[in-house]
């Protein structure tokens, strides 16, 4: 790393010191989780737990009465919410709500607006359903959850790489390297570190947090199924747009991915058929933010 051109709280000490002061992630959510683990839970039971965070429940009901999520009626409490919505898909709102506040960053030093964090991170989430159906993966809560927060690390990497977005972006088209991998030269670690690093600090589960950490590296990706699952979804959501800043371009579908399922080329365009279907379908869930505005 070249200190001489760094400013003098630009160090990686300071980057890690700096996830510290980051506000915590709603435990109620780890715990309701827990909780949706055992088949006997009682809806009753969850809503006296959320109803302690009004704030998560009244973004659990935004999301809800999101058509993407296909209920079909107008839910104004959360008693019929979980009772519409099903465990496995309270799972995916639940996180969804509670990521929600920080999601939605103007994240200029990477030139994301004040949406597009939260477009991309839901897109690559509601994507990562196609894929676990294609690949047939079996933890697709699991997958949603490292979906949406895969990027997480850059509402905190977000001010050190902004003064330095130039020579990152010069280096990965004169090596022609991805934009993460320019990250590590430039400044020393890059989103995808900082990110695993907010996730465990937020005590989510080893394997997603790992899945956040391999979701740029193909070396590390390809050795488990949850990685390689978020790396795909990931590059369909890029290749279809969805909320990309300056580093958009700078990633591609490595075909270690496909060989690792064995994709062909008709299973790729298949995914990439559901994911824009998966894409119309979640366009309200995209604009969500729009009310908060
Ligand atoms: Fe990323």
């Amino acid at each position: 790393m070249n200190s001489a051109t760094l400013q003098p709280d630009f160090t990686l000490e300071a980057v890690f010191e700096s996830l510290t002061s980051l506000p915590v992630f709603p435990k109620v959510v780890h715990q309701v989780m827990k909780m949706l683990d055992d088949p006997d839970v009682t809806n009753k039971e969850i809503a006296q737990v959320l109803k302690f965070d009004p704030g998560l429940t009244a973004n659990i009901l935004k999301i809800t009465n999101s058509a993407f999520f296909g209920v079909q009626q107008q839910v104004n409490d959360l008693d019929t919410a979980l009772a519409l919505l099903g465990h496995q898909k309270l799972r995916e709102v639940l996180v969804t709500g509670a990521a929600m506040p920080f999601l939605a960053r103007n994240l200029s030093g990477y030139e994301m607006s004040h949406q597009d964090l939260w477009i991309h991170s839901v897109g690559c989430a509601v994507i990562s359903e196609a894929v676990a159906r294609a690949v047939g993966f079996g933890d697709e809560s699991g997958l949603y959850t490292a979906a949406l927060l895969h990027d997480i690390g850059k509402i905190v990497l977000d001010i050190y790489i902004g003064p330095r977005l130039r020579e990152v972006l010069i280096l990965a088209k004169q090596e022609e390297i991805s934009f993460s991998e320019a990250e590590w030269r430039v400044i020393g670690t890059d989103h995808a570190l900082v990110g695993a690093s907010i996730l465990k600090q937020w005590e989510f589960p080893p394997d997603i947090s790992r899945a956040v950490r391999r979701h740029h590296d193909p070396d590390l990706f390809i050795q488990d199924e949850l990685s390689a699952c978020l790396a795909i979804s990931n590059i369909v959501a890029i290749q279809l747009g969805l909320g990309v800043g300056a580093d958009g371009f700078r990633y591609c579908l490595d075909e270690r991915l496909t060989d690792r399922f064995g994709l062909s080329r008709q299973d790729l365009y298949a995914i990439y058929g559901e994911a824009l279907a998966s894409y119309e379908r979640a366009q309200d869930l995209f604009g969500i933010l729009l009310g908060d505005t």
